[in-house]
């Protein structure tokens, strides 16, 4: 399988970032043990903080022919009618992950406009919510 993954603002500060809530573990610990988890597939990484280069890379998994993709938006999941629309333009399965429970913080956190737009959304389970993403994309993607 060829994966992309794509996380978005301040999500480069993990394990330094309100560690109570998201770990202590940095995004690239994670990177690192999801390789060792998956060693049979071709993962690839992108982390930015800015809107329209998770756009970018969104339809560049497309046009590089990725089998599928992870996303964590951030922030942007709670704001961004852009990547939404980007998301609905795409023709390739996308799973949504957050690291925290979405559903157990404030309201604004409740309401997803990307995940509305992807196969489902994967919350609260740290980064075991990549690997479960992962696992549905190679049964059913
Ligand atoms: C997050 C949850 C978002 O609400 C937040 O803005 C983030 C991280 C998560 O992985 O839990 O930056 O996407």
């Amino acid at each position: 399988m060829r994966i992309h993954v794509i996380n978005g603002p301040s999500l480069d500060r993990l394990g330094k970032r309100e560690p109570e809530i998201y770990g202590r573990e940095s995004l690239e610990d994670i990177r690192q043990w999801l390789e060792r988890q998956c060693a049979g597939d071709e993962l690839s990484f992108f982390q930015s903080a800015l809107e329209g280069q998770l756009i970018e890379a969104l339809f560049r998994a497309e046009d590089e022919g990725a089998d599928g993709v992870i996303l964590n938006p951030a922030s942007y999941s709670h704001t961004s009618l852009a990547l939404a629309d980007a998301l609905s333009a795409l023709h390739l399965p996308v799973v949504e992950v957050h690291l925290s429970n979405i559903h157990g913080r404030e309201e604004i956190r409740r309401r997803t406009l990307t995940g509305a737009c992807c196969k489902g959304v994967i919350s609260g389970l740290g980064k075991f919510g990549y690997l479960a993403a992962i696992e549905y994309l190679r049964r059913a993607g």
